[in-house]
């Protein structure tokens, strides 16, 4: 009996068989343990030589067992490290670093530039009330300019009491938010995003501006003609360019003008800062004297210029960038053209 289940878990090739084994063995109704219930019919003295030579055969067959438990574990370890062997003198597979999207890095580079001039960054939200993005800048309710940015409303439920909230159209209602907070004299430039009903090529619905606000005592247009050009200079990192001012009309500057940066195409190439052509970049003017009252900044006192940029626009004109809505694709291979990711 012994010899044979000696043999037999030698032989046993994987933990099943070995179970088995054991059941059949040492289990309940197994053959070592059905003699020991023999014992019972035996002699005294037949049971002083059969019962600790089944008690000692007992305890070899579990030792052989466990045994060659641990064999099989280990040599089924050893098989999988086969299988899983790794060279780490191997070298890694290149990983992609990630980048600052052009136009957060544009953004960066505005911010940069008019820091210089002593302009402090202010935000606004993105979400405000009809009366931050059009009353308190002179647009009241009525006004065809609220029909032309496109709006997009805020929907609100019946019985819902709140002030009507819009996506912001533009980046002005800061100017609000600022004075109202800090008063005057102030100088801030406010980036961000805002967003209007519009899809084409030039027009995504979200886009980004940055607004511009001096307030001093005798700020005039002459000083906001040299701060856009310092800036423009910078930017495009061309010494010298000039703007041009057209007369114009916004209903929070008095008086407003358009602003055109000096441009000219050679070989279907726009060219920044020479020739004589003219592209506009921005609309501006004097913050009208409603628009400080609204703010909460006494407007016998304190005058200023303000001015709204979109910055997706110079970005563009930085970059030949032709499409203003690839920006927002998250497209890699685009970005990789451009030199905006590796
Ligand atoms: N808010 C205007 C726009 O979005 C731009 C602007 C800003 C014009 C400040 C004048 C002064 O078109």
């Amino acid at each position: 009996l012994r010899n044979k289940y000696i043999d037999l878990i030698a032989g046993a090739s994987d933990e099943g068989a070995l179970e088995d084994l054991r059941v059949q063995a040492v289990g309940k109704k197994g053959e070592i343990s059905l003699k020991m219930r023999e014992l019972g019919k035996m002699t005294p003295e037949e049971r002083q030589t059969a019962g600790p030579a089944l008690n000692a055969l007992k305890d070899e067959i579990n030792a052989a067992l466990a045994a060659k438990k641990a064999g099989l574990a280990d040599a089924a370890l050893n098989e999988r490290l086969k299988g899983e062997w790794l060279d780490v003198t191997l070298p890694t597979r290149a990983m992609r670093q990630g980048t600052i999207h052009p136009i957060s890095q544009v953004t960066e580079e505005i911010t940069a530039i008019f820091a210089d001039m002593g302009f402090a960054v202010a935000e606004g939200p993105q979400i405000d009330t009809d009366w931050y993005n059009f009353d308190a800048l002179n647009i009241p309710g009525h006004h065809p300019a609220r029909a032309e940015m496109d709006t997009f409303y805020m929907h609100r439920a019946e019985g819902d009491d709140r002030p009507p909230h819009v996506l912001r159209t533009h980046t002005s209602p800061v100017q609000i938010r600022y004075m109202e907070k800090h008063g005057a004299p102030c100088r801030i430039i406010a980036p961000g995003r805002v967003y209007r009903a519009d899809y084409d090529q030039t027009h995504t619905p979200m886009f980004n501006q940055v607004e511009g606000l001096a307030i001093d005592k005798d700020i005039s247009m002459a000083n906001l003609k040299w701060v856009l050009e310092e800036f423009f200079s910078a930017f495009f990192e061309i010494d010298g360019i000039k703007t041009r001012f057209r007369a114009s009309h916004f209903p929070f500057t008095e008086p407003s003008a358009e602003v055109d940066i000096q441009c000219s195409w050679v070989d279907g190439q726009l060219k920044i800062g020479e020739g004589d052509g003219w592209l506009e970049v921005l609309g501006s003017g004097m913050v009208h004297p409603k628009v400080l009252a609204a703010a909460g900044v006494d407007p016998n006192e304190w005058q200023g210029f303000a001015f709204g940029m979109g910055i997706d626009r110079i970005a563009m004109l930085k970059y030949g960038i032709p499409d203003l809505r690839a920006f927002f694709d998250s497209d890699l291979r685009w970005l990789r053209h451009y030199g905006f990711a590796s």
